[in-house]
């Protein structure tokens, strides 16, 4: 028997560093490794690190769209994500942390 809880994070961030080493399309191909060190260090900036847990993953299922990100409960998806568009992933980070504040936001 194992003990159910609630997670102690309200947001899970998974990033696929799988490395196939070019064998086969693979996330870490597009540079996740530094990418899920990147988003790490700025959930740790901003002061989220007891919300916000950035692990890595391995395949998600989808390699050929790759870099692939995972956000969850929210169940949001990013595919081919670089250095330039953590920022988005951020701003959707954020949205989910001030909902679990305040309820769905418009
Ligand atoms: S290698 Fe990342 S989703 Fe498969």
């Amino acid at each position: 028997m194992c003990t159910e809880q609630k997670s102690p994070y309200e947001c899970l961030v998974l990033v696929c560093t799988n490395d196939r080493q070019r064998s086969r399309k693979s996330c870490a191909d597009g540079g996740s490794p530094a990418l899920r060190e990147a988003l790490k260090d700025a959930v740790a900036k901003r002061g989220w690190k007891s919300r916000v847990r950035v692990s890595q993953s391995g395949c998600l299922g989808l390699c050929e769209h790759g870099p692939n990100v995972l956000l969850q409960p929210e169940n949001v998806w990013f595919s081919g994500v670089s250095s330039e568009s953590l920022s988005q992933i951020l701003n959707r980070i954020e949205k989910s942390l001030m909902e679990s504040e305040t309820g769905p936001l418009p």
